[in-house]
């Protein structure tokens, strides 16, 4: 069974309207539900039925997208820390309640794949250390790469400053002298940065180019793609 919300509920909650808007547009006839012109923003109704100027209301079970995070954005909903995300992202989706969130951070000089999302289950299933969802990082560096990295950070013994549990094993694959593909399974405050500073190596540059099963395919930086299965988009 669908969950039946009063209608002016949905469209404030879905960034359409505040409530006492939605009656206004409940009355100029701007509304269907299930085919018929909706009479009272009081109804209750299924949110998949709901037409608003003969759309559909966007993602009414939960929005999630892929996102690629262009360099020099902070994020964070907070004011006062530089030029968010959230610049790049609809307004509808921050006007949603809860307003749409990252699943994770990437650093302001980090670029690359974030999840947006106003699912709370879906930022625990991605962030929860238990799920151990993979995370791909290009990583460029100062100096040339050495082999022994590859044993160091898969070890699962790693130490990082300040911390009393060694990072989880991660695969290293060097790509060229400077550059390399790194695999987390975990995602610790600037955990990539740290474990090369660990081992001697400054990160010049670093992107995100995979988070589960979801890459950047066709996206450039700023833009995002919603994903409308949200069941599917699950990690496994
Ligand atoms: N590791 C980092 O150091 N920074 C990020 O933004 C993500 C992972």
């Amino acid at each position: 069974m669908p969950a039946m919300r009063r209608l002016d509920q949905v469209l404030s909650a879905l960034g359409y309207c505040s409530r006492r808007e939605a009656e206004a547009i409940v009355r100029a006839g701007r509304v269907q539900v299930a085919g018929a012109v909706a009479k009272r923003a009081d109804a209750r109704v299924n949110a998949a039925e709901v037409l608003l100027d003969q759309q559909p209301l966007e993602a009414p079970e939960g929005l999630l997208a892929v996102f690629h995070k262009p360099l020099g954005y902070v994020c964070t909903h907070a004011d006062g820390e530089g030029d968010t995300i959230y610049e790049w992202l609809p307004r509808r989706w921050l006007a949603r309640n809860p307003p749409v969130t990252s699943v994770g951070r990437l650093d302001k000089d980090t670029s690359g794949l974030l999840l947006i999302t106003d699912v709370g289950q879906i930022v625990q299933r991605y962030t929860s250390p238990r799920a151990q969802v993979e995370k791909v990082y290009e990583v460029t560096v100062d100096r040339p790469l050495d082999d022994a990295l590859v044993a160091v950070f898969a070890s699962g013994q790693l130490l990082l400053r300040g911390e009393d549990r060694p990072c989880l094993p991660a695969r290293l694959e060097i790509k060229s002298p400077c550059q390399a593909d790194l695999t987390l399974q975990e995602g610790r405050y600037h955990q990539v940065r740290r474990m090369f500073a660990s081992q001697g190596w400054h990160v010049e540059a670093l992107h995100r180019s995979r988070f589960g099963t979801h890459t950047l395919e066709g996206l450039a930086p700023g833009e995002w793609r919603r994903l409308d299965r949200l069941a599917e988009a699950m990690p496994g």
